[in-house]
């Protein structure tokens, strides 16, 4: 039997809880001069610890050791308190997990069991059944932006048969693997028929349902679509109605964020993810590759990246964070598989942009070389939102642009896409103060404010990106310090107004604010709905009705808005399961705020679509979360 951890009590503060933890040791052996190792996603005040002393805080992961040296014999308890923070433990995902305690002389792990608990004045979630209706025309996600129904209808058959398609080998290969009913077989098929026809917008499609289907594109990407259409309708393995389809996206960005850094993602899941990208219609993979908690992509140049950095836990240069525990966890993908998801999303027609998050969110990067990045002379004393104080990038260092040319110009050969992120979120305030190299700097190029010492930095980046024929991406604060050239491309994500101010200065804009498009955002507000609040609850309904244009943009600012990006940042998703939970279906719900123009949209008809989607989704495989 084990050590086992549980929270005994948990009593109100005013923003913060008292929770009573209690120790007891359940396993034969006695456990002398310990600490306790745990996470918690709440900033932990050494004063606020009753009967523990506070070791260290590294970002979510948590030591602890008795304030007066304790035995742990057979059977004994130990009780200590910790007054957190009420976001810290507000939801079932902020559970600790992970726990271990270590035997400081003899550095002997015990792993310690974490009792489930009932919280207090639980609420199941009560979200409302989908409307089941039958949908108004064809069942398809996201909602074309034009169609008219005639008289009569084309009986459902085994077989559909699509001729006219010889240009369009991938797309057909692709359009094979989307039926779940039906085969591309000749015998007694529902016809198809692919006609070009050059007057059809880039990228759109038009649907003739009559005695045979006829799609019309100009180009590969609008048979692709058109394609993916009568996929999703014959998948609803129903009669269809004859009439016609006539669309094209309103936006030609419509992204999906994965952070495979927090927890990992096999490369099947991120086929797997592509897949149901390519069914609905997402256009952009933006794969976050690395931030505090593991760098996760092979840098030849540099191999202590991923050699130290891919995976976590007790004695790795980067501790357990986010639960993973003592063991090392985590991955990294190699090269050849980045080329591999490339060429698999591009089959797809979907661009794969990678993201390396600096100056801030760099811990990992730092721990793996800090020959390299760090200067072991800086005073600066910060704490960044998730509590680490050595996680930035010294822009006064020469090792910081040598490694920085190393990432960008190996990865600028593996992805394609003209674009490239370099993040540039959440730089904490007092960072580079106390480094004198960073002062020297600011004195040598005449800067009045360190912001500027990260508008230079990331100005550096977007030149060395330019010779490759990228443009450089960003999270809103890379306009910080005001370096950038403006054809820089700025993810607004703090609230709908950035998009539109960002706009309106005359940045390219992907509107991604988290309290709609954030899917690790929790759908309700019940402490056993798995995910964060801290932004907003996102039910179905709200990100489907998030609307990114809005009466403040000027009609510039309106045209430099170039699409909607939805996001699933992985602090509290360790599972592929949990994984599906969070994305789908607020997914597809955020495919048609993407594709479809506002007007067109339907919260009552985009239920009833859905529910004939559910079975698509189990087909393959995915945990979504049920209406029912
Ligand atoms: C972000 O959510 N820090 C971009």
């Amino acid at each position: 039997m084990a050590i086992v951890l549980e929270i005994t009590e948990l009593r109100n503060g005013q923003n913060n809880y008292n929770a009573d933890f209690t120790l007891t040791n359940l396993s034969q052996a006695s456990i002398c001069d310990w600490t306790l190792n745990l996470f918690l996603v709440g900033l932990l005040e050494p004063t606020k610890c009753r009967h523990v002393e506070l070791v260290r805080q590294d970002g979510s992961f948590i030591e602890l050791k008795p304030a007066t040296s304790t035995q742990l014999s057979p059977g004994d308890t130990f009780n200590f308190t910790l007054q957190v923070d009420k976001l810290a433990l507000n939801k079932i995902t902020d559970l600790p997990s992970g726990i271990y305690l270590t035997e400081q002389a003899t550095q002997q792990l015990h792993q310690v069991e974490f009792a489930p608990f009932i919280l207090p004045h639980v609420e199941v979630s009560k979200r409302d059944p989908l409307n089941q209706a039958a949908p108004q025309a064809y069942p398809v996600i996201p909602l074309p932006n034009k169609v008219s129904l005639t008289a009569g209808t084309i009986p459902n058959r085994p077989n559909v048969w699509v001729s006219g398609a010889e240009q369009l080998v991938q797309e057909l290969e692709v359009f094979s693997t989307q039926l779940q009913h039906h085969s591309l077989q000749p015998d007694n098929a529902i016809e198809v028929v692919c006609e070009q026809q050059g007057q059809i917008p880039a990228q759109g499609y038009e649907i003739q349902f009559d005695r045979k289907i006829t799609i019309y594109a100009s180009d590969r990407l609008g048979f692709s679509h058109g394609l993916t259409s009568l996929a999703q309708c014959l998948n609803a393995n129903q009669d269809l109605p004859c009439g016609q389809i006539v669309d094209q996206p309103r936006f030609n960005y419509r992204g999906f964020m994965l952070d495979c850094v927090r927890h990992f993602r096999s490369v099947d899941k991120i086929k797997q993810v592509i897949d149901l990208l390519s069914y609905y219609k997402i256009n952009t993979l933006h794969w976050h590759f690395t931030d505090d908690e593991a760098w996760r992509i092979e840098i030849k140049a540099f191999p202590a990246l991923t050699e130290k950095a891919a995976f976590r836990g007790h004695g790795q240069a980067i501790e357990s964070q986010f639960g993973s525990g003592s063991e090392p966890y985590g991955g990294f993908y190699t090269q050849e598989q980045a080329k591999e998801i490339v060429a698999y999303a591009a089959k797809r027609h979907i661009q794969v942009i990678p993201e390396i998050d600096i100056p801030g969110h760099s811990r990992a990067a730092i721990k793996a070389l800090p020959e390299l990045l760090l200067d072991p002379a800086d005073q600066s004393q910060y704490c960044s939102v998730q509590f680490y104080n050595d996680n930035v990038l010294n822009p006064a260092l020469p090792g910081t642009y040598q490694f920085l040319d190393a990432v960008i110009d190996e990865l600028a050969e593996i992805f394609p896409a003209p674009y490239f992120h370099v993040g540039a979120d959440e730089v904490p305030e007092g960072v580079w103060e106390g480094s004198q190299h960073c002062q020297q700097m600011l004195k040598d190029n005449g800067y009045q404010d360190l912001r500027e010492l990260q508008g230079h930095l990331l100005r550096y980046a977007q030149d060395r990106l330019r010779q490759k024929g990228k443009t450089l991406m960003g999270w809103e604060e890379a306009i910080h310090g005001d370096k950038l050239e403006k054809d820089a491309i700025i993810f607004a994500w703090r609230g709908v107004e950035s998009s539109i101010a960002a706009a309106n200065d005359g940045y390219h804009v992907i509107a991604t604010p988290a309290q709609y498009t954030y899917l690790d955002m929790a759908y309700d507000r019940s402490e056993v709905e798995p995910g964060t609040t801290w932004a907003a609850d996102i039910e179905l309904d709200k990100a489907y009705h998030y609307e990114p244009l809005n009466q403040d943009l000027t009609l510039e600012g309106k045209a430099r808005l170039m699409g909607v990006q939805y996001a699933l940042w992985s602090e509290f998703v360790r599972t592929d399961s949990q994984f599906d939970y969070m994305v789908f279906p607020r997914l597809l719900a955020g495919a048609e705020v993407a594709w479809t123009q506002s007007e067109q949209k339907q919260w009552q008809d985009f239920q009833a679509r859905l529910s004939l989607h559910f079975d698509y989704l189990d087909h393959c495989g995915i945990k979504y979360r049920h209406y029912k």
